[in-house]
């Protein structure tokens, strides 16, 4: 049981590997806060249309009082995304778009975000420090 968890969190830790390497390529550009284009303007905009604050007490968004998931205070400056993926604005973006596909059966649901909206959403997710 406990070599079968193991082996799952590994594929989860390649598969993200191999999204940042993937991303990293395709534009040529190392991954990484200077090359972090998202909008967070946007960002808070689109954390209040996909409804984040029925689950995470978020500050700056009216409403965001949910406690299914960690509070989001600080969470720019926190070391680990869910206490498991190293903390990267491409990672965050990454979790964002398919928590399921990082840590498999935690409460977090895929909800279709796009990349694009994910990095948004990313951007603004680092302004709380
Ligand atoms: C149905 C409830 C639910 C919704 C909706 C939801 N989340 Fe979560 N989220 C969770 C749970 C539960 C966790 C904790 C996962 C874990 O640690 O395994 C989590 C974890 C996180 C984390 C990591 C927090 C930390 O302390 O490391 C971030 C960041 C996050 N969510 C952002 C978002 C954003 C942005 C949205 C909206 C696009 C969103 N969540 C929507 C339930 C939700």
């Amino acid at each position: 049981m406990g070599r079968a968890f193991g082996s799952t969190v590994a594929e989860a830790v390649l598969v993200v590997l191999l999204a940042a390497a993937l991303s990293g390529c395709g534009q040529g550009k190392a991954a990484g806060p200077a090359n972090f284009n998202g909008d967070p303007k946007r960002g808070a905009d689109l954390v209040r249309s996909y409804g984040c604050g029925g689950c995470h007490d978020i500050p700056g968004i009216a409403n965001a009082d949910g406690n299914v998931g960690p509070p989001l205070h600080r969470i720019g400056a926190r070391t680990y995304i869910a206490g498991f993926l190293q903390n990267s604005p491409d990672n965050m973006a990454f979790w964002i778009q398919d928590p399921q596909k990082v840590l498999p059966g935690n409460a977090m649901p895929q909800m279709g975000i796009p990349p694009d909206q994910a990095r948004d959403i990313a951007a603004f997710l680092y302004t709380l420090k």
